[in-house]
């Protein structure tokens, strides 16, 4: 089927309750690793590729992998999503390369200006059926112990995000609630601010996003250290906060260092295993069939699974 924006694939999320999985890509390995975990599961799909993934791979090139794997799998609705872009340029370089879905992420300016932007953003991929996502608040973990002024303002401002999502027309809002990127999320306890969510939702209504959202499993990161990788302290966000995430109005559940990690395990693990192989394909082959692995467990927790 021809890739269609996220925002379709999110109402139905938001009205049913469940969340998507918009999984970051850079190569053939991990885009078919979601293509056939989103087979397998019956789920549709969010292809995520960041300012840095246009970089490494080639906007063009990453469009037409997603669209040749998009045809073969004619029945899973895909949309590609560009993540985290920084301005109107790298907007403009996804759009023209075919991508459906972009994320404006201005949250670190002051929030006019980041109104601005988003709103100039907005009225460009509208009239192309592009959706749109913008973010409020930092992405950063919030420790117990802060004050309620050190924590709002960091943490997004639900009043901000009503007056924000009315004044922008955005289609989904990605809402700072103490997450963060990357492997080493949390110093104490993994927990997300579930009363602000719960107040963001119901003052604007639409698909709300959760960055920072890979839970790092243990599976993965046994095998990663057991073959000399170092991921002392790493910490994601559990299954069951995620749950719960999603309870409160969670609908795009955003994840990159997962299958980073899944996939570098098994690397690890061929390459100590079989010292004199030289053949890429077996090396990269059982690392793709864990990032297919490691998918399918999350779109069931998630709520994907058996959706299309
Ligand atoms: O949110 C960031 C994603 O994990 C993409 O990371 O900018 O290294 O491609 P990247
Ligand atoms: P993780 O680093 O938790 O996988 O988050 C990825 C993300 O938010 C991409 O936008
Ligand atoms: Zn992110």
């Amino acid at each position: 089927m021809p890739l269609i924006s996220a925002k379709s694939i999110l109402e139905d999320a938001n009205k049913n309750g469940y969340a998507v999985g918009a999984f970051n890509a850079n190569n053939m390995e991990f885009l078919q690793a979601i293509f056939t975990a989103a087979d397998s599961e019956k789920s549709p799909i969010i292809i995520a590729a960041s300012e840095g993934a246009m970089k490494y791979a080639g906007p063009e090139m990453l469009y037409s992998m997603v669209k040749t794997l998009s045809d073969k799998y004619y029945h899973i609705p895909v949309a590609l999503h560009l993540d985290h872009g920084s301005n109107l340029s790298a907007v403009m370089t996804a759009v023209k390369a075919g991508f459906t879905s972009v994320m404006i992420d201005a949250s670190h300016f002051p929030y006019e200006e980041n109104l601005k932007l988003t709103k100039q953003i907005v009225g460009i991929c509208h009239t192309v059926d592009i959706s749109v996502e913008a973010e409020l608040g930092r992405l950063q973990g919030v420790e117990d112990n802060v004050s309620v002024a050190e924590r709002d303002a960091v943490l997004v401002n639900p009043e901000e995000a009503k007056d924000f999502v009315l004044a922008s027309g955005i289609d989904f809002l990605a809402p700072a609630i103490g997450t963060s990127h990357g492997a080493f999320k949390f110093k104490g306890e993994a927990k997300l601010d579930l009363e602000r969510l719960k107040k963001v939702k119901e003052l604007t209504g639409i698909p709300l996003v959760l960055h920072g959202a890979s839970s790092v499993p243990e599976s993965a990161s046994n095998i990663f250290e057991e073959f000399g990788g170092n991921l002392k302290g790493a910490k994601g966000v559990p299954y069951e906060v995620l749950k719960e995430g999603i309870k409160f109005g969670i609908n795009k559940v955003n994840t990159d260092t997962d299958l980073r990690i899944a996939f570098l395990a098994k690397v690890r693990e061929s390459v100590s295993k079989d010292k004199s192989q030289i053949d890429p394909r077996k090396i990269f082959g059982p690392a793709r069939d864990y990032v297919t692995e490691v998918i399918r467990e999350r779109m069931k927790v998630l709520g994907s699974s058996g959706r299309i």
